[in-house]
């Protein structure tokens, strides 16, 4: 086990002791190789260079009350990734290579998983990418997978403690029948700069609109958005936001926790009327939202300086699913076996 100071981990890139790689060329994939150099050599014209052939998934393995190190909704990110790929032209990874490559960069780093109750996790960071070269502009014919993984704590360093965000309504991150709805660095790419600027103006992160009409929430930058009022779950439904998983599971959370749940568009002007908000997704988890600024139209909401009760709630019934602390009923867990 390493020597970490654990429950201070921030989320950041962390060197661990090997990565995972395979290189995919006419729809197949080669053979995993294992590799201890945090580099990659790829070709000058691979065309993640230059036309942004490039998706990624965030993922995490937890250290639960058991001992036992468990995967969280896996497949779902697999299925994710092919969206991605599918959305961008690239070639797909199947199950199989997907859950192999993460299966062994978790054991081969297992001293990196932080220890149960520690509130830290172990992130994985699957990564496709065209490695082939085009200068025209089309697909590559050859495309690489990596996994590599590393401790983290909570993304946001108020950890459970509500956040202030940014609503921005000078960017879009995403355009109306655009990449929105996958995982592509484009996205995150076309969010620095809005990120960048609230960040520099005290914002933990932002809140894009609908890039088409500007009268709707979209989503948080790294992470999806809720809001709850008359015991409802709401949120939004739009095309240009990234399906996320740990939004579709807190929404199952909710409605067995008696809660009705929407996902609808939802219009700027509900934010009044909410009793809680938050940012939600692997990263994230469940962030409480405590304040959000639309400093274009000089408005503020805010939702409190402590976590709301039903945002506490779903926070602690995930963690404890995550952690083995509660049955998975669902079957949203797997378990990886002998480390
Ligand atoms: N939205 C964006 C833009 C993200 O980057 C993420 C992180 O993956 C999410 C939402 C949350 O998705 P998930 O819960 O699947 O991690
Ligand atoms: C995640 O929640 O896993 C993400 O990918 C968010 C962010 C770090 C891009």
């Amino acid at each position: 086990m390493e020597n970490i100071d654990w429950r201070n981990l921030p989320f950041g890139y962390y060197p661990t002791d090997y990565n995972v790689r395979c290189y995919g060329r006419n729809g197949k994939w080669g053979e995993l190789e294992v590799s201890s150099s945090e580099y990659i050599s790829i070709h000058m014209a691979a065309t993640t260079l230059h036309y942004g052939q490039e998706a990624f998934e965030g993922m995490k393995a937890f250290r639960g009350v058991d001992g036992k190190v468990r995967l969280f909704r896996w497949q779902d990110n697999a299925r994710r990734l092919r969206s991605s790929a599918d959305g961008i032209m690239m070639q797909e990874v199947p199950d199989e290579v997907f859950f192999a490559a993460i299966e062994k960069a978790v054991r081969l780093n297992a001293r990196f998983i932080p220890p149960y109750g520690t509130g830290a996790s172990l992130y994985i960071r699957p990564l496709l990418f065209g490695s082939g070269p085009q200068v025209g502009v089309k697909p590559a014919t050859e495309y690489m997978f990596l996994v590599f993984v590393g401790p983290v704590g909570p993304y946001f360093k108020e950890g459970f403690r509500p956040v202030t965000v940014e609503l921005v309504r000078d960017y879009d991150r995403a355009a109306p029948r655009g990449t929105g709805h996958i995982k592509v660095g484009g996205n995150y790419a076309a969010s620095l700069r809005p990120a960048t600027r609230a960040a520099k103006n005290g914002y933990s992160t932002v809140l894009f609109l609908d890039a088409k009409e500007q009268k709707y929430i979209d989503e948080a930058g790294p992470a999806n958005f809720f809001g709850i009022r008359n015991n409802t779950y709401i949120t939004p439904e739009s095309h240009t936001i990234l399906p996320s998983i740990t939004n579709k599971s807190i929404e199952t959370l909710a409605k067995d926790a008696g809660m009705k749940v929407e996902r609808r568009p939802v219009p700027v002007e509900e934010l009044e009327l909410f009793e809680e908000v938050g940012a939600c997704g692997t990263a994230a988890i469940i962030s409480p939202i405590g304040k959000i600024v639309d400093t274009a139209f000089g408005k503020v909401y805010e939702y409190g300086t402590e976590a709301g009760k039903n945002s506490t709630m779903l926070y602690k019934r995930l963690k404890a699913i995550q952690e083995a602390e509660m049955e998975d009923i669902y079957g949203w867990t797997t378990v990886i076996e002998g480390i």
